[in-house]
């Protein structure tokens, strides 16, 4: 049905939810959104699978239903790896230049030496961004192709997650009977349809705020800087809600949607909110509600400067931090993020796609949509690299 167009599949496989969205494109055209699924996912605690069936059969759901609304059968796709056990360090790579001018090759020998790193136990690298090359001692060098040098460097940012995880994810998927799939982190994703290269160039951050984690990379001179993966997410502010108001979790979770308020500023004064379920009613001190979801939203974003300090870049982000993620959805989050965070901020846009667009417009459809853009960009039938090497196919330049 489309033969004469690309189809890019991505599946977010959430902790909370399993998003999947699929895009139909045709060259260097906007991608058309074809079909999207979703459904709750009960096998996952902190992005960390915990019952390979349930995820697999929350896969298989939010796939079904985007299969059956594009009416096509899901071969391949790019999925989320999430966890907490996933984390990026810096890696680096020198090798002597052949012949005097650098040469494919010799880039190629440098990208695989800045990937080749002393992982730590039971790790595999889940992606690898070449950030700059070396070469004659100067620094910053974005492609030496044909430039004169005798020893050539390679600064590289390496993602890596534990084996067991990425494993059984990999087994859910294979569950679902997925012939084909590339997992890429979880936080990379999103940034692909919120962030334009000038952003990255100056300086900037994605926030995803999801269930059960909060996913944070930072981009600098155009290239990944950082990536962390926080164990905190929105439900955390559901929870303080059912221990401060003392209540059932789904009627803390209802007195979020409807009525939390992340910044002081966007209060509403005094009064009451009243929350009805099986015709009993339920209210609580609007105060003491603000009070613990502006708590908790300042402790993620706290989180936040402690990873934004670790890289020197606290308060010095010039292009300021994007918000996404369901956790996104909370009122008055930009100017909280602003607060805690003293930067701007702002919640993520998406680029114009087409189709079905205006239905996964919500800030918690980001991931599954950048995923579907590397679908698209990535031809991930050739070559799925072995563990532990690094992706041939990824974001911005990588390691061949
Ligand atoms: N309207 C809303 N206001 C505040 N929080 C929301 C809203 N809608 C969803 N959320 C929260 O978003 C979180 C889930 O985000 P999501 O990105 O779907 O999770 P995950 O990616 O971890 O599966 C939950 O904590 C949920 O309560
Ligand atoms: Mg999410």
């Amino acid at each position: 049905m489309y033969d004469d167009k690309r189809l890019g599949v991505g599946i977010d496989v959430g902790t909370n939810t399993v998003r999947a969205v699929v895009g139909a494109t045709k060259l260097h055209e906007i991608p058309q959104i074809i079909g999207y699924g979703e459904a709750v996912n009960h096998g996952m605690r902190k992005g960390t699978i915990i019952n390979i069936d349930q995820t697999a059969n929350a896969i298989d759901r939010a796939l079904a239903t985007a299969e059956k609304m594009a009416d096509t059968r899901i071969m391949n796709a790019t999925v989320s790896a999430n966890g907490q056990h996933i984390f990026g360090q810096i890696s680096h790579g020198v090798v002597a230049v052949a012949g005097k001018e650098v040469g494919e090759d010799d880039i190629l020998r440098v990208e695989r030496a800045a990937s080749t790193l002393q992982l730590g136990e039971n790790r595999e690298i889940l992606d690898v961004t070449i950030r700059s090359f070396i070469l004659g001692g100067q620094a910053s060098i974005k492609n030496p192709l044909g430039m004169l040098g005798a020893r050539l460097e390679a600064d590289s940012y390496v993602i890596s997650g534990l084996v067991p995880h990425i494993r059984n994810l990999e087994k859910a998927l294979l569950l679902t009977e997925l012939p084909k799939t590339n997992l890429i982190p979880s936080g990379l994703a999103a940034a692909q349809v919120v962030l334009n290269q000038a952003q990255k160039e100056s300086g900037v951050a994605v926030i995803d705020i999801g269930g059960t984690t909060t996913n944070l990379v930072v981009y600098d001179e155009g290239e990944l800087y950082h990536a962390a993966i926080l164990p905190v997410g929105g439900n955390n502010v559901t929870n303080d809600l059912a221990i401060g108001l003392m209540t059932d979790i789904d009627i803390a979770e209802q007195v979020k949607l409807n009525y939390a308020v992340a910044t002081s500023s966007q209060r509403k004064t005094g009064g009451r909110i009243k929350i009805t379920k099986n015709d009993q009613d339920y209210t609580f001190e609007t105060s003491l509600v603000d009070k613990i979801v502006e708590a908790r939203m300042a402790e993620i974003f706290e989180l936040v400067n402690v990873e934004l300090s670790k890289i020197d870049r606290r308060a010095k982000l010039p292009a300021g931090v994007v918000l996404t993620g369901g956790g996104a959805q909370l009122a008055g989050i930009e100017a909280s993020a602003r607060e805690t965070i003293r930067l701007n901020a702002k919640l993520g846009q998406y680029p114009n796609f087409g189709g079905k667009a205006s239905e996964v417009a919500g800030p918690e459809w980001a991931t599954a949509l950048g995923l579907m853009m590397v679908d698209i960009k990535d031809d991930i039938a050739v070559n799925k690299p072995k563990p532990t090497k690094p992706k041939k196919f990824g974001f911005g330049k990588k390691a061949k």
